[in-house]
């Protein structure tokens, strides 16, 4: 019996300790204020480049609870040391109230994270791109980050796009909110494009345009259990912009509510454009 405790302890010590090598780095170690007030850019940045540089099987950024922090359009770039690089985000990030305050005016995302393999974003935080005084950049921009999950993560108020995933394979996003007016033009809830084997489940999404929008080059998309809407729906599309070449396929789109939505489900296309909408299965009956 007693080496069965002993064995269990060990075990517990082995999975607690010993599995994985991880290593947290916490924005107000690097010098973020969290008042919502001052520019921690800089501190993030810092941080970010610690986390990313340090090795071991995972890297923790975490952006603690109960703070705030004002962050102007920033990148986050890879790859990594480690083989998992994890944005832990429980606090809250808001953007510049307005434009003047913009550091780069012509960027056209807030936060992008640009080739970061095995990358999470998860926690019960909020991004807030307060963006009702210019609806014109994408709030997060993630793109070239293979075996991306996304979850538990709040958006509320992009200056566009929430969330768009560009040219990334092998993609989980669960349990997110969301949320912009229903009349904030182009605020599209989740973006994909030159992306495969993307999952999509349990979450909600109110705003302003598509509530999901699965653009060119995408194949093996699956989407389940979304309530969606205000919102002009899920669309593929719109496809063959200026006459391009557009190619989709296998889209599974299952369990999903509208309510108050302009459309359902639907495949967009521009007039003059080329290419295939292919095996795109929507039933979101019952
Ligand atoms: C789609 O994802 C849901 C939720 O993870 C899963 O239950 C379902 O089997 C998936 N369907 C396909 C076709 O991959
Ligand atoms: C639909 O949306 C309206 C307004 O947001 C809300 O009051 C209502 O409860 C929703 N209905 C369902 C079935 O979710
Ligand atoms: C479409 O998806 C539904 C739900 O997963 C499934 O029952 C049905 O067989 C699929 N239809 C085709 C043609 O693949």
């Amino acid at each position: 019996m007693m080496e069965r405790i002993l064995r269990f302890l060990i075990l517990v010590n082995f999975l607690c300790f010993g599995l994985v090598n991880g290593q947290n780095y916490n924005v107000l170690d690097f010098g973020a204020t969290g008042d919502g007030q001052t520019d921690d850019s800089n501190a993030f940045v810092k941080t970010w480049n610690a986390a990313c540089g340090g090795g071991g099987d995972i890297s923790i950024l975490l952006i603690p609870a109960e703070n705030t922090f004002l962050i102007q359009p920033i990148v986050f770039r890879g790859p990594c040391r480690s083989s998992n690089t994890k944005v832990q985000l429980d606090g809250i990030i808001v953007a510049p109230s307005n434009k003047e305050e913009w550091s780069n005016p012509s960027s056209r995302t807030w936060i992008k994270f640009s080739a970061v393999p095995g990358l999470m974003i998860v926690g019960s935080g909020t991004i807030n791109g307060r963006g009702s005084s210019f609806w014109e950049v994408r709030s997060l921009h993630i793109s070239q980050c293979d075996n991306l999950i996304i979850t538990g993560i709040t958006s509320i108020d992009s200056p566009r796009n929430h969330i768009s995933i560009a040219a990334c394979t092998n993609v989980a996003i669960s349990n997110i909110h969301l949320f912009a007016p229903e009349d904030s033009p182009n605020t599209d809830g989740i973006d994909i494009s030159r992306s495969s084997n993307v999952n999509i489940f349990d979450s909600t999404i109110q705003t302003g345009d598509d509530c999901i929008a699965i653009n060119t080059g995408n194949t093996n998309i699956n989407i389940t259990r979304i309530n969606c809407g205000p919102g002009h729906g899920i669309s593929v599309g719109s496809l063959g912009l200026n006459g391009g070449n557009a190619a989709v396929s296998d889209v599974q789109v299952t369990q999903c509510t509208f309510n108050q939505t302009t459309n359902g489900a639907r495949i967009k296309t521009w007039p003059g454009g080329q290419g295939y909408a292919r095996n795109i299965n929507i039933s979101c009956g019952d």
